[in-house]
């Protein structure tokens, strides 16, 4: 595939979760991203294919690894980006989300890349704006550039993800990122296993999920990846486990368990920020078959591909 200024259209406006896109679009996606990661050898890392259109961030929750990936991904594609910064925008005042969203419609904004705590809202956004939204990860809901990320970084190191076997241990509970990633590696013909307390693990059960209740049960079933979820403290509004020591005893990638990854060859993923000595030890930041870095190196190249991929304005009416 060329990636010039010439895009194919597509009929979406906004990508806002995993579970509203076909395999084929899932695909098409991942294949994209393969021609922009081989730019990032080149000395000039730089395409023209949004030039003329502008890219607006708007993060009403922390971000380092999605914030500065999109705005790597929106300068490579030649975009202008510019980042919204909420703490001294006029919602300090009140301003409500879609006021903010009408004053930002009036500046003509192409694509609007949004991170939010409350689940649902880039969707909300995405009805009442022309421009295209990118759900950078909206509550417990959805983080599907993640996911993209994820699958992408253990295809490109398996070759296939039909078949493999992905382990996702931790706080799925409060994650979006685990709910997106699942239901990615599913689409993609992946086997999930979730584990980890069972305080933290949603209580409805699944027939593709298989669920595991320790360490011992769960490497028995011999993932290609382990999968690490941060857990969340942010968003835990009881006790969920009785202690940090605790939790890593039971369910933290320990220096025993590293070293049992390693003699059975697996992947070690995680989505970052890590809490070394809560859910990974500081030892597997060195693993040789961790792929932490390069997920975040992919994480420019896929939304590269999204946002070259999406059309502003789709659907809307008078397009
Ligand atoms: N993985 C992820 O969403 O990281 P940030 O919170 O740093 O963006």
């Amino acid at each position: 595939m060329s990636i010039g200024t010439k895009r194919a259209p597509s009929e979406r406006k906004d990508l806002l979760d995993i579970q509203s896109l076909s395999v084929a679009e899932i695909e098409f996606l991942l294949e994209t991203a393969v021609p922009f990661k081989e730019l990032f050898s080149r000395s000039v890392k730089k395409v023209p294919s949004l030039r003329g259109k502008t890219v607006l961030t708007l993060f009403y929750e922390p971000s380092t690894r999605t914030l500065s990936s999109f705005e790597i991904a929106a300068n490579r594609l030649s975009a202008d980006v510019t980042n919204f910064s909420v703490s001294t925008s006029s919602v300090v005042k009140g301003e409500t989300i879609l006021d903010t969203i009408e004053t930002l419609q009036s500046m003509r904004i192409d694509y609007i890349v949004i991170r939010h705590s409350v689940s649902g809202v880039p969707n909300l956004v995405a009805r009442h704006t022309r421009a295209s939204v990118l759900n950078a990860g909206d509550g417990f809901h959805a983080h599907p550039t993640q996911a993209l990320l994820d699958a992408f970084t253990l295809r490109e190191v398996t070759g296939d993800l039909g078949g493999r076997r992905v382990l996702i241990v931790g706080d799925l509970l409060h994650s979006r990122v685990a709910r997106s990633t699942s239901q990615i590696f599913r689409k993609l013909g992946t086997e999930v296993g979730v584990m980890g307390p069972a305080t933290l693990i949603p209580r409805t059960r699944h027939d593709f999920l298989r669920r595991f209740t320790d360490w011992e049960e769960a490497m028995a079933w011999k993932p290609d990846a382990i999968y690490l979820l941060r857990v969340q403290l942010e968003r835990q509004k009881e006790q969920f486990f009785p202690s940090i020591g605790e939790y890593h005893r039971l369910y933290g990638l320990t220096t025993e368990r590293l070293r049992r990854m390693s003699d059975a060859g697996i992947y070690l993923m995680h989505p970052g920020p890590v809490n070394r000595g809560v859910e990974i030890c500081d030892e597997a930041m060195a693993y040789e078959r961790s792929l932490i870095n390069r997920q975040v190196e992919n994480g420019i190249a896929v939304r590269m591909a999204a946002l070259y991929w999406l059309t502003p304005g789709h659907g809307c009416p008078g397009t």
